[in-house]
């Protein structure tokens, strides 16, 4: 899946287009080397921008990010000398004279510093042992001058949506509907006794503390039912009574619901195998006068027929064009954190399932075949994000607009 080539400039990120410009130093000694940074007062408004992040800085997630707040506190701190207290809150919210000031992050990650001296006038340098960190940091301080609005990202969209639209449609008493998300659950088979069973944390889909509402599933049929919240208990019309909040997994640890045998969520025997999946249910919406409705159902043999559609085109495309998805395997060397390998992810490939494939497949390769650079790097921005939520290694947050990176409840989100 090559959409942007790695070299080692890909390790560099730097401003394009700058313009250079004097700059008369910093002061001889700064407020920040002074200690006296209102620091508590930075942290009331790191909090706050913690509540609602500057969208920059959530194109591309990154691990430890730091808030815009705290550089532009430090870069300001640098701008003024100790003895200009005073002065931090109007240069801070006004203007941080760092015009033609050089500023190098050689551990770039995010790029939230670099974006934030360039804020400040100065010409920014970065550099990351990670082309990932570079790839964003480098997009984040072009941002400005990408046009999400191009046409020939809307006609992407277009073309790539009629393509794969039709692989994410339910029916409910006969009439269509668009499928939201499709939840997958993994199947094992129990060591003991040899019953294959699912592993789900609990029963319910969904639920709703304003509507005072549940979602919840028949463990043996997948029936779903919109139930009052407090309930904990379904009567399936299939004869089964469920638990709604006994998992078959609890605190990392599966049980069989047959013989009872317990084993690690990680302990899968012959860990070379991947997850297999089974599609229990899905989240569609349905369109009526007064806008759109969520609605949940159990996974029926059309849209399982539906999926082997899918199934085959992508076999029909890798076989006719080659595979766009990689079978590389994801490096076991020096990890700090054995996940997902240890789920059964052997191969970036595992991570996503047939649908998913060619979802990435279709759309990855249009975007490689986009002309203009700057809509392309845009494109692939966008696209590696949307890795993290169109793979079968995260969970469904109702209500929420973020997602868990975990297993057992998987969504596809279109
Ligand atoms: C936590 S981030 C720091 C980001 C940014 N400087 C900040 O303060 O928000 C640390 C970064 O250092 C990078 N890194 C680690 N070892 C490195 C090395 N030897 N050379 C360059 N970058 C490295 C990592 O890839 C990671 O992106
Ligand atoms: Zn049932
Ligand atoms: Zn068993």
């Amino acid at each position: 899946m090559t959409l942007v080539q790695s070299t080692s400039q890909e390790r560099r990120a730097v401003q394009e287009d700058a313009t250079f410009s004097h700059f008369h130093g910093f002061p001889e000694t700064t407020l920040l080397e002074s200690g006296k940074l209102p620091i508590a007062e930075i942290a009331k408004l790191a909090m706050r921008e913690g509540q609602y992040t500057n969208p920059l800085y959530r194109v591309h997630r990154w691990f430890a990010r730091r808030l815009g707040s705290q550089f532009r506190s430090i870069l300001t701190g640098l701008s003024l000398s100790a003895a200009e207290t005073s002065r931090f809150w109007d240069t801070l919210l006004g203007d941080v004279p760092l015009d033609g000031a050089v500023v190098l992050d050689p551990f770039v990650g995010g790029g939230t510093s670099l974006v934030e001296a360039m804020r400040c006038g100065a010409y920014v340098i970065g550099y990351d042992i990670d082309p990932v960190a570079t790839f964003i940091t480098r997009f984040e301080l072009q941002a400005a001058a990408c046009n999400p609005e191009s046409g020939e990202i809307a006609e992407l969209r277009g073309s790539i949506a009629t393509q794969i639209a039709p692989f994410h449609r339910t029916k409910v008493k006969g009439r269509e509907h668009e499928v939201l998300h499709h939840f997958w659950v993994e199947r094992r088979t129990c060591r003991s006794c040899g019953t294959t069973f699912e592993i789900h944390p609990h029963f319910q889909l969904a639920s709703s503390k304003e509507k005072r509402l549940q979602w919840a599933f028949c463990k043996a049929c997948h029936e779903v039912y919109e139930l009052p919240i407090e309930r904990k208990e379904i009567h399936c019309r299939c004869g089964t009574r469920t638990r709604i909040r006994q998992g078959t997994l609890n605190r990392g640890k599966v049980g069989c619901p047959t013989c009872g045998n317990i084993t690690g969520l990680a302990d899968r025997g012959d860990s070379s195998t991947p997850p297999k999946w089974r599609l229990f249910a899905h989240e569609y919406i349905e369109q009526n006068p007064s806008g759109v409705t969520r609605h949940f159902k159990k996974a029926t043999k059309e849209d399982c027929i539906c999926y082997g559609k899918a199934s085959r085109l992508l076999k029909e495309i890798e076989d006719s064009e080659g595979l766009f998805a990689p079978m590389r395997e994801i490096p076991t060397d020096s990890r700090s954190d054995q996940r997902p390998i240890i789920h059964g992810f052997r191969r970036y490939r595992d991570l996503f399932n047939d649908r998913q494939l060619l979802h990435l497949t279709l759309l990855g390769k249009a975007i490689a075949a986009v002309a203009e650079p700057r809509v392309r790097r845009l494109l692939a921005m966008a696209f590696s994000e949307h890795l993290t939520t169109n793979c079968m290694y995260t969970a469904y947050a109702f209500g929420y607009p973020i997602f868990r990176r975990f297993l057992t409840i998987l969504l596809i989100h279109q």
